[in-house]
């Protein structure tokens, strides 16, 4: 047997987040409360009184499906599993479309869940590359080389984290291309469609594009709401049927409230209110973060995310990102995730969409931090 493979990131997080003063390591926006949900949906905390907690429908109930095919072309609550967040339903997929020694093409970086799980499945793992020199816009003849006979599942993450990369029409199209080529499943992470920084068009999904894609999506990054734990995937229903076999065995369902809220949020009225509190968070933020980096332009550069609620960063001080963040956290109690977790060093992962004044603060002690390893 494999040796495990740890998460680090989640491990990193799960330690360390509630400890510290100023947590920078979340890739979501500020999350909502329940007041400001009930409040955006018109819906008062009585109405929720006579909701039978009893195990809910296993595969989600039918309105929260169809709310979620709503968001993806031509979909119906038939072509919608409800899973606990993105993380339940990637790691699904891993184990259902995945078997010990067959391959999976990997667009590196990014959140590294479906990286580890294909490890520890005993899955062989072909690496291909976002560039950081071409504004982290993938390496797509890499990719093609990495595609072959037996390829199983082509994984990529769309918003990209941790680059904010959006995929343009062409790269998704010659990725297609490259799955299709060898009747590939293409599993794409979309958890940031609807965070978008430029724009208010919600990234296309894959979804719809070629007949072996699963879609996964959350109320975790786009809706403030990890809280939920409401997750999806968006595929064909035979092949979701197999997935839901597995949910059986790990979760057998999400919650019964958090269904509830999860299909207020995502209803039509609601889901737009969310998604423009999601941008203005955003915005607000990268706008301080971005007036941050210009100011110590001598030792930090980035690409501007396109989406997401986060900025890889590069810095140039002679110190491990792992040995930074150590230090950042250890000495002024801040989070940040290090660029060595996504096999990056000389990077840190913030967030900036976070109530400004925590974000300042916190990127001041940052910068300190830094300034303390050049003396
Ligand atoms: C790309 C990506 N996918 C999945 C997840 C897990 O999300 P969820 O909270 O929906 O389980 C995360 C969390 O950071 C993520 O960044």
């Amino acid at each position: 047997m494999t040796e495990f493979q740890p998460f680090e990131m989640e491990r990193l997080m799960s330690r360390w987040e509630t400890t510290v003063d100023f947590n920078l390591s979340e890739s979501g926006v500020h999350p909502m409360t329940l007041g400001e949900l009930l409040d955006v949906g018109g819906r008062t905390v009585d109405e929720l009184l006579d909701l039978a907690l009893d195990y809910p429908v296993v595969n989600g109930k039918r309105e929260l499906r169809e709310a979620i095919a709503g968001m993806y072309p031509e979909a119906t609550a038939d072509d919608v599993l409800v899973t606990v967040g993105a993380a339940e339903a990637n790691y699904l997929v891993v184990q259902t479309l995945l078997e010990p020694g067959d391959e999976a093409a990997i667009l590196l970086p990014n959140y590294m869940q479906v990286w580890g799980a294909a490890k520890n499945r005993g899955v062989r793992i072909r690496e291909c590359h976002l560039v950081e020199e071409r504004d982290w816009a993938p390496d797509l003849d890499e990719l093609a080389d990495a595609v072959g006979p037996s390829t199983k599942l082509v994984a990529v993450c769309n918003p990209n984290n941790p680059t904010g990369r959006i995929l343009t029409r062409v790269e998704m199209d010659a990725i297609v291309a490259a799955a299709e080529r060898v009747g590939a499943w293409i599993l794409a992470d979309e958890v940031y469609a609807g965070a978008e920084r430029e724009g208010d068009e919600v990234t296309p999904s894959f979804h719809g594009l070629y007949d072996r894609v699963i879609a996964v999506g959350s109320t975790s990054k786009a809706y403030g709401l990890p809280g939920l734990r409401i997750g999806w995937a968006v595929g064909p229903p035979d092949t979701l049927d197999e997935l839901w076999a597995r949910h059986e065995y790990t979760t057998i369902s999400t919650s019964a409230l958090s269904q509830e809220l999860a299909t207020l949020a995502l209803s039509s009225e609601v889901r737009p209110r969310i998604l423009a509190r999601t941008r203005d968070y955003i915005r607000s933020g990268f706008s301080v973060f971005e007036d941050w980096v210009a100011s110590h332009r001598d030792i930090l550069r980035f690409v501007p995310p396109q989406a997401a609620a986060i900025a890889f960063t590069r810095y140039d001080v002679d110190v491990s990102s792992t040995e930074l963040v150590d230090r950042l956290r250890e000495e002024r109690s801040v989070l940040v995730v290090p660029g060595d977790h996504f096999g990056i060093d000389r990077c840190l992962r913030i967030s900036f969409a976070v109530p400004v004044d925590t974000l300042a603060a916190g990127l001041e002690r940052i910068h300190e931090g830094l300034v303390s390893f050049t003396r």
